[in-house]
């Protein structure tokens, strides 16, 4: 049969180009699909703090933060979901039955899309004693019930600060075109942990930087700075000051100011940082020391009804134009927040934060 095929030229000459032409339409077809993977716009999703979707007091709304979970896990695929980041304040109090709820609700995006998690001020007050109800501030319940080992056999994990503990840690990821490192950082992170940032942002300068952190943005146009209420810097103690070095040790918590001055203006690959945790939402851009723009964004619900209604942010990314929707959802309500401070555009091109006219579709 194969000798046959061989015997006629002309038949030959036919069936070699007939190959050709299927071998190149294939090659074509492999690479417009790989331009139009490589272009296609992909969402990040931040999940605002979610503490009070069930508390201590018996609160139970954990049907809220499961709304929120599922509709990410069922957009996956048509809104190309490609991250999810807490930005803190997963839980109430620190403590087991919490954690046991929280962790159900996320535990619908499990191997289904990567989520990494911000520790918050919540997710480190472990109760010492509920009679009087007292409690003290540690990271010991939060990588028990978050171990750093859920995550370093990821094929996207980067690496931790300290060994066993999560909540200062960096993760790799490609989308579009860009290779990105998202750090997330503790409460407030002490001096040496913005140190340690640094090194690791400066180390990987190729990839743009996406910092996630639960205290940062205050309402509005702002940071939070000394003597706000929701700093964790509760007040301004001297650069160096005996106090200073004193609290500096072990918990010294700096908030939104500080970390601009000693990371994020830094480097001219941060280009987002991201929070939780203060009353109102907020958005700033703010110009890096080597000119780049730093989009500045934080959310959080938790005063409002139902704990905050499940409400969620969806940020698009639109590879080929460059530009970032960023827009606010309740899957539990199927209803968009599209006032100014809740929808709009980044435009990454001139830096700045435009109108965005209203959604039909999230
Ligand atoms: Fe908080």
């Amino acid at each position: 049969m194969i000798c046959q095929l061989f015997q006629n030229p002309i038949k030959n000459f036919v069936v070699f180009c007939f190959f050709v032409f299927i071998l190149l339409s294939q090659r074509e077809l492999v690479l417009a699909s790989s331009l139009q993977s490589v272009d296609r716009p992909f969402t990040i999703a931040l999940l605002p703090d979610t503490q009070k979707y069930k508390n201590f007091s018996g609160i139970a709304r954990a049907h809220i933060f499961d709304s929120q979970t599922q509709w990410i896990a069922d957009h996956i695929i048509d809104e190309n979901i490609v991250l999810t980041l807490h930005l803190g304040d997963i839980v109430d109090i620190s403590v087991n039955s919490l954690w046991d709820a929280a962790l159900s609700s996320l535990d619908y995006l499990n191997g289904l899309v990567p989520l990494v998690l911000t520790a918050g001020n919540h997710d480190i007050s472990e109760l010492v004693d509920p009679g009087s109800a007292t409690y003290t501030e540690s990271y010991q319940l939060f990588n028990k019930r978050v171990p750093a080992s859920r995550f370093n056999k990821l094929p996207w994990f980067g690496g931790i600060y300290e060994k066993g503990k999560i909540e200062n840690a960096y993760y790799f990821f490609n989308f579009g075109r860009v290779e990105y490192i998202v750090l997330a950082l503790e409460y407030g992170p002490r001096d040496k942990v913005l140190d340690w940032a640094n090194k690791i942002v400066e180390k990987y300068s190729e990839k743009t930087a996406i910092i996630v952190t639960h205290a940062y943005m205050a309402k509005g146009p702002k940071r939070l700075k000394a003597g706000d209420k929701y700093s964790p810097k509760l007040k301004e103690v001297p650069y160096h000051s005996k106090e200073y070095e004193y609290l500096s040790k072990e918990i010294w918590a700096n908030d939104g100011d500080v970390i601009w001055e000693r990371l994020a203006k830094k480097h001219k690959n941060i280009m987002f940082v991201f929070s939780g945790h203060s009353k109102g939402p907020g958005k700033l851009i703010s110009k890096g020391v080597n000119g780049n723009p730093v989009f500045q964004v934080g959310a959080n619900y938790q005063w409002e009804e139902n704990g905050g209604n499940g409400y969620l942010r969806l940020m698009k990314f639109y590879p080929k134009t460059k530009k970032v929707t960023v827009k606010t959802y309740s899957p539990l309500l199927d209803h968009f927040r599209t006032d100014w401070e809740n929808q709009f555009l980044i435009d990454l091109n001139t830096g700045e934060f435009l109108k965005l006219e209203l959604p039909s579709s999230p």
